[in-house]
Parts: structure tokens; C-alpha cells; sequence
């Protein structure tokens, strides 16, 4: 394939990766905005392959077809709820390709070059592994913080700041060293040592990342694994992994600064880290009693409604009810009732966890509105149904100062008439906090499986 037409692809795939990105941001598109990452993607790899960079094929091909099987593979089997733990792990593959391709290219003889293209040469080698280190360490302790591998309460080492401007100071005299050594040759010692370190800062990091700033972890490690993909494009010299790695560098920076907002919180604060509590940790104790409810109460208190807001949360995903909601959605509105799906944007476990399921299941987008649109609208409500929700809709977001979660904004549902919660006990969400809303005097519970109750609902309503 001549140059011109390696490039001229380069430049094609890229337009279809921002129209992707573009695509990819609004529901109605995002469909099509797979497509274009896709093929943008195919063409991206086909003219790589063909460009004259490529040395053994048999190596790409066998390569492609383990890569690819385990990625097809995981794609069929993951759950929806393992979602953000596969995103975490992949990550961790782009920072490990940025450390493999870093040392590859330093021990690489065959480069012939001189002067100050050496000295860049070598920054981007000890950049591209610093980035892809700590992309690597800190997404696998993401994965195994989300999937509850290990526990998601802060870990907090006293003096953990100067422990972190250590590694950050190390890094920096070590880079002197190795481009000192290798203008004889030499510094594989301090590539390796600050490996290490840059290994260690990632852990300790994101171990010190508590459970309810999670999400901005996530987004955080997608822009770090775009910024090691753009430095292991300035090591290979391929423009095109430049341009990608720097779109999902800048993107997944701009999600951060959304989830960080959408948790009234500073983004720096979150990367110092100890906020939020332990996931699974037992229930706070909240004074007040819980009313509980049954399916055919609240199928009649539906029935009575004029105007019902639905609540999804991270149970419905693990009770797979967004078809069970669609049915009970398209009855309620045959019925004349107006219903809504109110969406706060760190709902479930990952961003656009709650729009995805209702996209799956058919919920037309023009009733499903983001928090912001709705949240001052909820004297006009009736009825609103939360289905699996906790943290999202915890009043002491609000009300209480000492609440880990304090500060975030919330669904705040229980200014609307009733409140019907659907959970199966009292149980605490991600935060591991209690949740006043339960025992309010406007509340009724739905004790058990999201799905199996809502089915329930379903039947008493039809009947
Ligand atoms: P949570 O606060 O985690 O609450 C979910 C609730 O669902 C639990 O209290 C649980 O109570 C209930 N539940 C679980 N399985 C159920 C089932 N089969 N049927 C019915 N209920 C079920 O979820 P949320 O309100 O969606 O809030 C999200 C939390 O996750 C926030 O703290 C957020 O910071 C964090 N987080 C979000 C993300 C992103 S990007 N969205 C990423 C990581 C972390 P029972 O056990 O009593 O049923």
C-alpha cells in the first residue's frame, strides 16, 4: 500500500471515530456511532497491516484471532452488571501494551537516531511507560475494587500526600538518570526502577479512591489508557494512534469533569482520595418505621395516579426488570397516566448504565429525562417508583453535612406525593450508608427482587 493511501485511510478512520465519539453521546445515536467506531476501527487495523510496518503476519493474524476471540467471548458472557469491571480490566490491557511497547522500542537496536530526535525518542519511551504503568496497576485494582474482589473502602496510609509527591519526585530524578545512562548506552535500571514506582503509584492511588467515587475513577482511567494508547502512537510513530489515544484521553478527561460535577465534587479532592465508605458494609441504623407495601397496593396506588416518575438504580440492572418496567410503562400511558424516568447520572455502575437497559428494552427516549431537568418538578409527582435505587435518592445527601455522600445531588423524590421503593431488604447501596428516605411518612417499601415484584405489579394491574 503506497504512503499516500496509508495516510489518506489514517485520516478517514479518524473522521469516523469523532463521528463516532459524536454519535456515541446522545442515545438516539449511538447505535450508528458504534458503527462508525467499528469500521473506523477495521480500517484503522487494515491499513496498518498493509502499510510495510507489519514484519511477520502470521504473528498479526494469530495475534488478531486470539485477541479477538477473547474479546468476543467476553463480550457474549459478560453481564450487563460485570460492565464496568470489563472496562476496568481493558484498560489495564492499553496501559500494559504502552509498558510492553516502551521497552520493546528502548531495547530495539535496529533505531539509528541522533541528537535531540534521541533525547525525544527516549522522553516518549520513559512518558509512554510512566502513563501505561500507572494505567495498568490502577485499573486492575479498579477491576478488583468494582467486582468486590477486594474491599472498596479507602485505604488511607497516614502521610499518604507526601507518599504520593514522593513517587512523583522519584520519577522525575530517575528520568534525569536514564537520559544521562543512555547516552552511554545504558538505562535500563532507571526505566525499570521507575516502572516500579509508577506500578506503585497507581495501586495506591486508586486504593485510596472510596466506594462512591468510583465513577469518576472509571472516566479517570478511560482518559489515562487514551493517553497511554497517544504515547505508544509517539513511540511506534503512528499518527493514527496519536489521534485516537488523544480522543479518548481528552473525552474520557471530559466524562471526569461531568461525573465530577454531577457529584458536586473537585476533581482533585477525588484523586486525593477518601471519600465514600466500604461496599456491603452493613446498614446504618435509621430511626423511624418502614411501611412496607404490597404488589396489589401498589398496583391500586398506580391506578390512582396521575403522574408517576420511575427511579431506576443499579437492582433493576441486577434484577434485568427493564422489561418487566417497559410492560408496566406502556399500560401505565395506554391508561392515560403520564409517566417519566428520571436518570441521575451515576446511577448503577457505570456512565449510562440506567439509559442503556431502557434503551434495550424499548422505553421510548422522549419520557426519560436526566436529573437536572426534573429535579425541581417533583411537587407535580404523585407517585414515584424506585426500582433498586439507594445512594441516588439518599436525602442525607442534603440534609446531613457528616454524610460521606454529602454535597451530591440527589433525586429528590420525596418531595412528589408517595414514594413506592423496591428493594429486597434494608440493605445499604455502593456508599454503605443508610438511607432516611426509607422510614419517611411518605415512603412505602416493596420488599424483594426488583423483577419478581414488578411482575407481580404487572399481573394486579392487569387484572
Ligand atoms: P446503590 O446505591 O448501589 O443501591 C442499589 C440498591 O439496589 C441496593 O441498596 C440493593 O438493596 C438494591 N438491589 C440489589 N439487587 C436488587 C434486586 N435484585 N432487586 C431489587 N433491589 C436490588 O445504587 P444506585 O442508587 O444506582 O447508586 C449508584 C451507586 O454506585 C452510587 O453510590 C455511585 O457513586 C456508585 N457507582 C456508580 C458508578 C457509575 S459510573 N454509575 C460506578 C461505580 C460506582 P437490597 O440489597 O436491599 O436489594
Amino acid at each position: 500500500m503506497s504512503q499516500s493511501l496509508v495516510t489518506m485511510s489514517y485520516i478517514i478512520a479518524t473522521i469516523l471515530f469523532i463521528l463516532s465519539l459524536s454519535g456515541l453521546s446522545n442515545q438516539e445515536t449511538a447505535r450508528k456511532g458504534n458503527y462508525y467506531g467499528m469500521l473506523g476501527m477495521a480500517i484503522a487495523i487494515l491499513a496498518t497491516a498493509l502499510s510495510g510496518a507489519v514484519t511477520s503476519y502470521l504473528i498479526l493474524v494469530l495475534a488478531l484471532l486470539i485477541g479477538g476471540s477473547i474479546g468476543a467471548r467476553a463480550a457474549t458472557k459478560v453481564e450487563m452488571t460485570q460492565m464496568p469491571e470489563l472496562v476496568a480490566i481493558m484498560h489495564s490491557l492499553v496501559g500494559m501494551a504502552a509498558v510492553l511497547v516502551g521497552f520493546s522500542n528502548f531495547m530495539d537496536d535496529s533505531v539509528s537516531i541522533t541528537g535531540v530526535e534521541k533525547t525525544i525518542h527516549e522522553v516518549e519511551i520513559y512518558v509512554g511507560i510512566l502513563i501505561g504503568a500507572v494505567t495498568f496497576s490502577g485499573s486492575v485494582i479498579a477491576f478488583c475494587k468494582l467486582s468486590e474482589k477486594i474491599s472498596g473502602k479507602p485505604l488511607l496510609l497516614p502521610g499518604r500526600h507526601w507518599l504520593n509527591l514522593g513517587l512523583l519526585i522519584s520519577s522525575i530524578i530517575l528520568g534525569g538518570i536514564f537520559l544521562s545512562q543512555t547516552e552511554t548506552g545504558g538505562g535500563i535500571w532507571p526505566l525499570a526502577a521507575m516502572t516500579v514506582l509508577a506500578l506503585i503509584f497507581g495501586v495506591h492511588m486508586v486504593m485510596a479512591i472510596g466506594g462512591a467515587d468510583m465513577p469518576v475513577v472509571v472516566s479517570m482511567l478511560n482518559s489515562y489508557s487514551g493517553w497511554a494508547a497517544a504515547a505508544t502512537g509517539f513511540m511506534l510513530s503512528n499518527d493514527l494512534l496519536i489521534v485516537t489515544g488523544a480522543l479518548v484521553g481528552s473525552s474520557g478527561a471530559i466524562l471526569s469533569y461531568i461525573m465530577c460535577r454531577a457529584m458536586n465534587r473537585h476533581f482533585l479532592s477525588v484523586i486525593a482520595g477518601g471519600f465514600g465508605s466500604s461496599s456491603g458494609s452493613p446498614a446504618a441504623v435509621i430511626e423511624g418505621e418502614v411501611q412496607p407495601i404490597n404488589a396489589e397496593e401498589t398496583a391500586q396506588v398506580l391506578l390512582a395516579a396521575k403522574h408517576i416518575m420511575i427511579i431506576p438504580g443499579y437492582g433493576m440492572a441486577v434484577a434485568q426488570a427493564q422489561h418487566t418496567v417497559n410492560e408496566i410503562t406502556k399500560l401505565l400511558r395506554d391508561k392515560g397516566k403520564k409517566v417519566g424516568f428520571g436518570i441521575h447520572p451515576v446511577a448503577g455502575r457505570m456512565p449510562g448504565h440506567m439509559n442503556v437497559l431502557l434503551a434495550e428494552a424499548k422505553v421510548p427516549y422522549d419520557i426519560v429525562y436526566e436529573m437536572d431537568e426534573i429535579n425541581d418538578d417533583w411537587g407535580n409527582v404523585d407517585v414515584s417508583i424506585v426500582i433498586g435505587a439507594n445512594d441516588i435518592v439518599n436525602p442525607s445527601a442534603l440534609d446531613d453535612p457528616n454524610s460521606p455522600i454529602a454535597g451530591m445531588p440527589v433525586l429528590e423524590c420525596w418531595k412528589g406525593e408517595t414514594t413506592i421503593v423496591m428493594k429486597r431488604s434494608m440493605a445499604s447501596g455502593y456508599a454503605g450508608i443508610g438511607n432516611p428516605l426509607f422510614v419517611m411518612d411518605n415512603t412505602r417499601m416493596l420488599f424483594g427482587d426488583a423483577n419478581t415484584m414488578l411482575q407481580a405489579v404487572l399481573k394486579a394491574l392487569k387484572d
